[in-house]
């Protein structure tokens, strides 16, 4: 499956997706990075990578206009599936239905639990045991659609927010290539749906 990974900055999951590539039984390959910052880091190691990329800075137009530029970029790549890898744009409604069911997100809590920004804070303060991060399907509302997979990840007592993102972030590298190796081959992994279906995630 040709997949394309839009980010907004340091683009450290999509590395991960990258060295996963790497290996001759991933069953996607990157067609594009994407981003709304030209200057995102993440665009640097792409293209050190020999992965072609776009970016399109959003500054001064409709979200609309803008997603219509990444459409167009992400159509003209041939991609099949949006992987959005920390890109910090809220995405219109008519662009994500135009990737309904084949666009995927990774957010950094066990959704439903801490929807939207300052995950690890609010489950310090609200003293959980533990964090993790989760890949959705992104539907029109905001970290809501379909959990495909989450990763658990201990609290620790002298935890702050910054040590909790690090941790969540090695769940995260490991987590989110994988289900996305499963989802693209959904249809030929039988196994997998099934145990989707008992979770209710699909
Ligand atoms: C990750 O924590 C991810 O969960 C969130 O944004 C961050 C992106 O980090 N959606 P990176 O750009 O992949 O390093």
């Amino acid at each position: 499956a040709k997949i394309a990974i839009l980010i907004s900055g340091r683009g450290s999951n999509m590395a991960a997706f990258v060295y996963a590539a790497k290996s001759p039984n991933c069953p996607y390959d990157i067609v594009l990075v994407a981003s709304n910052d030209p200057e995102a880091p993440g665009l640097r190691l792409a293209e050190a990578e020999s992965i072609a990329t776009f970016a399109h800075p959003h500054k001064g137009m409709a979200r609309e206009d803008h997603d219509d530029i990444m459409h167009d970029a992400i159509l003209r790549s041939g991609a099949e599936y949006v992987v959005l890898a920390g890109y910090m744009r809220i995405l219109s409604d008519g662009f994500v239905k135009k990737w309904s069911d084949r666009m995927l997100n990774i957010h950094p809590s066990l959704l439903p639990k801490y929807k939207g920004l300052d995950t690890y804070q609010r489950a310090i303060d609200a003293r959980d045991n533990v964090a993790g991060c989760s890949v959705h399907l992104v539907t029109p509302e905001l970290d809501d659609g379909p959990v495909l997979a989450q990763t658990e990840v201990a609290i620790l007592p002298d935890d702050d927010a910054d040590s909790l993102a690090s941790r969540t972030l090695i769940a995260e590298h490991q987590l989110y290539p994988a289900t996305v190796a499963h989802y693209v081959t959904r249809e030929s992994n039988p196994d997998w749906i099934l145990q989707q279906i008992r979770d209710r995630a699909l």
